[in-house]
């Protein structure tokens, strides 16, 4: 028995490769070849294999660790099939000649290393495209297998481009996998893919040919470098190739590593990477797609292009259909032929209702809301209201409840602060500032002019804000930014009617008061009823971000302070 210190074998100067699957844990026996963890550049994907039989005694690299070229990734307690070839794995980093050599000239370009590890240049002088003038006036290029070290015979998993196709340089063409990676053949330029040499499952080498592109030009980093050759078939340029497999892999093909399944599945709270070419992972990234709930149809489980996509098409048509399990199981909107029942008048949404019902919709279905009423006895504020506005008659403010209302909720605000956030992920940010948006009535629906810095205003100067921002409001002049920022909405129905009703919060923000009319009513104030001034209010809240008692509390707290405001102050 003897420790191995398995290491990450030559990659060329592929550096910083980052680790994207760790497939052991200390404890598991492992065969000869087993993969160990899994590394993945922008254009390959890759295993790193046990060079021998045995037992991981630690793991050294966990997943989104960066590694190179000797990096320690387990160490092995060989067994006797391990120990009696430690040089395997004293072997592992060793680069393979042709590795060590320095990258040719062409992958000096703008790709990452892993091309220039494919280059082995004293081995096999780059050779270039030579353009050959296309019927159209373009240039055609065979594009080739690039330099693949000793891969021989590996198979084509996927054919991403067809004749036609229109490609960038760099665009993956063909993926190709071996045992122990899968990288993808790029395109040496853009141009247009004219005729197809390959289909999947094809076995390929170095120096097949994969398809023939006809380009605008001659690849330009090319010409500028190397005056074209005059080479009958010319080779895919040195830059561009995938590349190779880690050199530590046996030379001879080894096993399946153990045919990991996809989707990927639980085990024992490690959750294993579905295998996919890099332009898939890419393709996933784009689309949000997470590879782990794809059915891969591609050899030995391998996710493919087509069924990322039709993974897409699938959550997307399940969403429209209300299929159960993804998106809205609901029934699809009626579509009744009105007129069939009587005379109909059809009229377009405005804009502004355009837009917000999408918001509103969003706003309610993703939000889980609850309502929590109270009610505010604003008897001693409305005297003082009528009197402020007999004062101030002469400057033409009115001060109405509303700008009260802001006040008392900056106040509750800061007393409350997770009321004055937004959810983000799993974190929340309570926000330092306070911007108030309030719901105003215009010809065009509804709109959310915000008061900023609301804390930093008096009750007049809020009065004559808020005043101005309707009006605004009404005449559709409000800019966008006088829309925007806002931390806690005021919804307020009272100078229309109404008991109480559910606002909807606007998102991202976490809750909005809703205000219904004042009225008088006896209120029993412990010795008798008395007539009291009583303001309905509901308080939409986010359940995720605030429990019912907060809710509660909060409303408590602004209805005290409605009743005097000189609590504010407190
Ligand atoms: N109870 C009783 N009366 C009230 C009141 C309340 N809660 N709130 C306002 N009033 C009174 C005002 O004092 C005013 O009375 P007056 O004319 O006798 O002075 C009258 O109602 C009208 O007030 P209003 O002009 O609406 O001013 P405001 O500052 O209260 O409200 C807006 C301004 C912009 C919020 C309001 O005009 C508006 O658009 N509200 C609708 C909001 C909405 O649509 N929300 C629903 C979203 S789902």
């Amino acid at each position: 028995m003897s420790t191995i210190e398995v290491k990450v074998p030559a990659l060329g100067d592929f550096k910083d490769v980052p680790v994207i699957d760790v497939l052991v844990k200390p404890g598991d026996a492992v065969s000869k070849d087993d993969a160990l963890v899994t590394l993945e550049s922008e254009k390959a994907t890759m295993d790193v294999p046990s060079p021998a039989a045995g037992t991981i005694k630690a793991l050294r690299v966990k997943v989104g660790d960066r590694v190179s070229e000797g990096s320690v990734v387990v160490t092995l307690d060989a067994g006797e099939a391990g120990a009696a070839k430690p040089a395997a794995a004293k072997a592992a980093p060793q680069a393979p000649a042709a590795a060590k050599q320095a990258p040719s000239p062409a992958s000096a370009g703008k790709r990452d290393g892993a091309a220039a590890a494919t280059a082995p240049a004293a081995e096999r002088p780059p050779k270039r495209p030579a353009p050959v003038a296309a019927p159209s006036g373009g240039v055609r290029l065979e594009v080739k297998v690039p330099a693949i070290g000793d891969f021989k015979d590996v198979p084509v998993i996927e054919v991403l481009v067809k004749a036609g196709d229109t490609v960038e340089q760099d665009d993956p063409l063909v993926t190709l996998e071996s045992e122990k990676a899968t990288m993808d053949v790029p395109a040496p330029a853009a141009g247009t893919v004219r005729e197809l040499e390959v289909k999947a499952g094809d076995r390929v080498s170095e120096g097949s040919l994969v398809l023939v592109l006809e380009t605008a030009g001659a690849p330009a980093p090319v010409a500028a470098r190397e005056p074209a050759r005059e080479e009958p078939a010319p080779i895919a340029p040195a830059a561009a190739p995938a590349p190779r497999a880690p050199a530590a892999g046996p030379p001879a093909p080894a096993p399946a590593p153990a045919g990991r399944p996809a989707p990927a599945v639980e085990e024992e709270g490690r959750v294993a990477v579905p295998h996919g070419s890099p332009s898939v992972r890419k393709l996933a990234r784009e689309l949000g797609v997470d590879l782990a709930r794809v059915e891969p149809s591609g050899p030995r489980g391998r996710i493919l292009h087509e069924d990322v996509q039709r993974y897409v098409k699938e959550v997307m048509s399940a969403a429209a259909t209300g299929a159960p399990g993804i998106g809205l199981d609901v029934a699809p909107w009626p579509k009744v032929d009105f007129a069939k029942y009587g005379p109909v008048e059809t009229r377009p949404l405005s804009r502004i209702k355009k837009i917000s019902r999408k918001n509103l919709a969003r706003n309610w279905v993703m939000i889980p809301h609850v309502t929590q009423h109270d009610e505010a006895d604003i008897t001693e504020l409305e005297k003082f209201r009528v009197a402020l506005n007999a004062e101030h008659a002469k400057e033409g403010v009115k001060v109405t409840l509303l700008a009260f209302l802001v006040k008392a909720c900056v106040a509750a605000l800061r007393r409350f602060p997770d009321f004055n956030a937004s959810l983000d992920g799993d974190a929340l940010v309570l926000k330092q500032y306070f911007h108030i948006g309030f719901a105003a009535d215009t010809p065009g629906g509804l709109v959310v002019p915000v008061v900023k810095d609301a804390d930093r205003k008096g009750v007049l100067e809020l009065a004559r804000e808020l005043a101005e921002l309707a009006q605004k409001a009404r005449d559709g002049k409000l800019q966008l930014a006088e829309m925007q920022g806002g931390t806690f909405s005021i919804s307020s129905l009272g100078g229309i009617g109404g008991t109480a009703f559910t606002p909807i919060i606007n998102a991202p923000e976490v809750a909005i008061l809703g205000v219904s009319r004042s009225v008088t009513r006896p209120v029993w104030d412990g010795a008798q009823f008395a007539p009291r001034l009583m303001l309905p209010l509901s308080l939409s809240y986010d359940h995720r971000v605030v429990d019912g008692a907060a809710a509660a509390r909060f409303t408590s707290y602004l209805a005290a302070l409605l009743a005097d405001m000189r609590r504010a102050m407190l």
